[in-house]
């Protein structure tokens, strides 16, 4: 009876929050919704790099392609909610898709918790070398001219890059095939190739590609240059204003996630974003700094659902769906 009662008191203790294991004690794995090499997943590399420092345990990145991040964040939200699995995205796969996949069976906003808001950098419009055009006015007329021959890159429907091509054709009104990929990483060596002829891509991933010279670009899609490469003229500069769009990331737990772990994991997200290092890597990049108060998981939250609500009137009058 004796041993019993012993045995009892021992096993209560050993559950006990006081003794469980200080968060984190094994590694954590880091869902990135698009394929290696592409801007989600260098974003997920830098940043997921000097967390884990942070964090004292390594974070391991599972990319999880297909569906624009909709197949993605369905494995996030029937994840264990205990901080082992967090998932990186961004306005496409946690705002846009929310409104254009009729058949999501879960809600981006309800199904998961906030943990940090990241980095944004604006869409480039981009070619590859072999297109004639000298500018954005030149590279319309030469759309208009050839529209049965051009193809465009996307990383699927509700993916920055779609979002994108959406209001170049909305204000260019010119159109050309969009080729749907797994992520932009890998459209982008088919544009340098030439396998397809245009995309507007995020700065981060063309950027590398334009100062080696093996890629035109026109414009920033934004309403003011990116310091990262102040020559590039905006698309209203460039004659054709209002394609503006910003993709910023963010991080992401399951619903049910503990506060305790959801402030560490933030914590950890703001220090790395105030990395000397980790900025320059960035801001190289066109990425915009958010800072620590836009960061926090309840500030990060209310924009995210002010996004919802602005991009589902947008989608919703354009007619945009996947059923
Ligand atoms: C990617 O990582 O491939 C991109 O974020 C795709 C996109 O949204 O255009």
């Amino acid at each position: 009876m004796l041993r019993r009662t012993a045995f009892a008191v021992l096993a209560a203790l050993a559950a006990s929050p006081a003794l469980a294991q200080p968060y984190p004690s094994k590694p954590i794995n880091l869902i990135v919704p698009f394929s290696a090499g592409g801007p989600t997943d260098v974003m997920a590399r830098i940043v997921g790099e000097r967390m884990s420092k942070e964090l004292g345990q390594q974070i391991v990145i599972d990319n999880v392609t297909g569906a624009a991040g909709s197949i993605a964040m369905g494995k996030l939200v029937r994840s264990a909610p205990d901080g082992y699995t967090i998932g990186i995205g961004h306005l496409g796969t946690n705002v846009v898709n929310g409104a254009i996949y009729k058949n999501l069976n879960y809600d981006l906003i309800e199904d998961l918790v906030p943990i940090a808001l990241l980095p944004s950098n604006p869409l480039l419009v981009v070619t590859s070398t072999q297109v004639p055009a000298k500018d954005l006015k030149e590279l319309v007329a030469y759309l208009n001219a050839n529209a049965d021959k051009v193809s465009g890159g996307t990383a699927g429907m509700g993916s920055g890059s779609h979002i994108g091509a959406l209001a170049f054709f909305e204000v260019t009104g010119t159109k050309y095939q969009l080729v749907p990929y797994r992520g932009t990483g890998p459209a982008v060596q088919d544009l340098i190739a030439n396998q397809i002829q245009i995309m507007i891509d995020q700065s981060s991933n063309s950027l590398p590609h334009i100062r080696a010279g093996k890629l035109k670009v026109y414009a920033v899609a934004a309403k003011q240059r990116t310091a990262a490469a102040p020559d590039i003229p905006t698309t209203a500069e460039a004659g054709f204003p209002g394609i503006e769009v910003t993709i910023w990331h963010g991080l992401w737990a399951p619903k049910g996630t503990p506060r305790e772990i959801i402030d560490k994991l933030n914590a950890a997200a703001v220090a790395t974003l105030k990395d000397p290092e980790v900025r320059r890597k960035l801001e190289d990049l066109g990425q915009d700094i958010p800072t620590p108060a836009q960061m926090q998981p309840a500030a990060f939250g209310a924009f995210q659902r002010a996004e919802f609500a602005k991009w589902k009137a947008i989608i919703d009058k354009a007619g945009v769906k996947v059923e």
